[in-house]
């Protein structure tokens, strides 16, 4: 065994298709330079512990899954648990007799649909591999983070640990399943954050609220959006930026017609356009966490100031075909 490994792994943005996706239509899903980092290293008593750096949780599971909580009281085991399931699930597939301390250290806001339950689990999963020396492919290491993601979100879809895994663009849809899509394209975004946490299973509720009332409409609603995420492709594959920007504007009109907009989404994505945005929506579920706005790169610092000034967070990123990584 190594004495200490680290990886690290990226948070992703919906660029189409969130809440279609839940009714079948395609969702366009793209890995983004923000990472999360886990430092694993072993520990001789058998009980694993747990530190999230920018959480400010920690706590201490003992060889029969108690939590001890150090900081965040025991709350925290909830958030923690995942991390632990996959560090038991490596070490019986490696046969060790161990423990662990794992260092988690993110750089993605948390519950705002970046993704960054997904990113630390499967750098979890890459760091502990590498420690044990057991050799993950990335199949295994999306499926050991997709197994311990299921503990939080219930029954997600697999596109935030699959995106995290591989990087790059994926295409989802829940008949078909996922499909990597070999486009390498500058996008250069920036992620703008209301910083208002909201529960993804409640906005879902709200949007098939709305189509039992209005089946008709509703349904045609996601038909374009699935038109759209077609579009979409198209349009990254050709590198054509102003169209992709038209696209994600009439994406954003959409979810605001199912209604899970919200007054401080509305004023980010205006603010950004406004600011020489060629697109901007919200991304994920809606109801608060984040929007992206599509930029040409001498725009990008105008965009982020201006979702500033609207009461934003910003930054700005850009996709990544650099998928989950062993650091050292
Ligand atoms: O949890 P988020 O913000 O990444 O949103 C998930 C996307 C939805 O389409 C709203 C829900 C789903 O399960 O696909």
């Amino acid at each position: 065994m190594m004495l200490q490994s680290r990886a690290s792994a990226p948070a992703k943005i919906i660029l189409f298709g969130e809440h279609f996706v839940v009714y079948d239509k395609p969702a366009i899903v793209i890995a983004i330079n923000k990472r999360a980092y886990v430092t694993a290293r072993p520990r001789a008593n058998g009980e694993i512990l747990v530190k999230s750096e920018n959480m400010g949780i920690s706590g201490i599971f003992s060889s029969d899954g108690r939590y001890q909580p150090i900081e965040g009281g025991t709350e925290a085991e909830r958030k923690l648990k995942p991390i632990y399931t996959i560090a038991r699930r490596l070490l019986s597939i490696s046969g060790e007799n161990v423990g662990f301390k794992l260092h988690v250290d993110s750089r993605i806001p948390v519950a705002s649909g970046l993704g960054s339950s997904a990113a630390v689990a499967v750098a979890s999963a890459a760091a502990l591999g590498k420690l044990l020396e057991i050799n993950l492919s990335k199949e295994e290491i999306f499926r050991v983070a997709f197994e311990a993601e299921r503990i939080i979100h219930g029954n997600p879809s697999g596109v935030d640990p699959a995106i995290s895994t591989y990087g790059g663009i994926l295409m989802y849809r829940r008949s078909i399943g996922m499909e990597r899509l070999n486009i390498d394209v500058d996008l250069p975004l920036v992620v703008g954050d209301t910083k208002i946490e909201r529960v993804t299973g409640e906005m879902v509720s709200r949007v098939s609220k709305l189509r039992e009332r209005k089946p008709f409409i509703v349904n045609k609603i996601m038909d374009v959006g699935g038109d759209l995420a077609a579009l979409g492709v198209k349009a990254l594959e050709s590198g054509d930026l102003e169209t992709l920007g038209d696209l994600m504007n009439i994406n954003h009109a959409l979810l605001y017609a199912v209604g899970v907009s919200s007054d401080e989404i509305e004023r980010l994505v205006y603010a950004a356009r406004k600011a020489g945005a060629l697109g901007a929506k919200l991304t994920g579920a809606g109801g608060g966490g984040c929007i992206i706005a599509l930029s040409r790169r001498m725009d990008l610092n105008r965009v982020a100031d201006a979702i500033r000034h609207a009461g934003g967070e910003a930054f700005i990123t850009e996709m990544t075909l650099e998928g989950v990584k062993v650091e050292e």
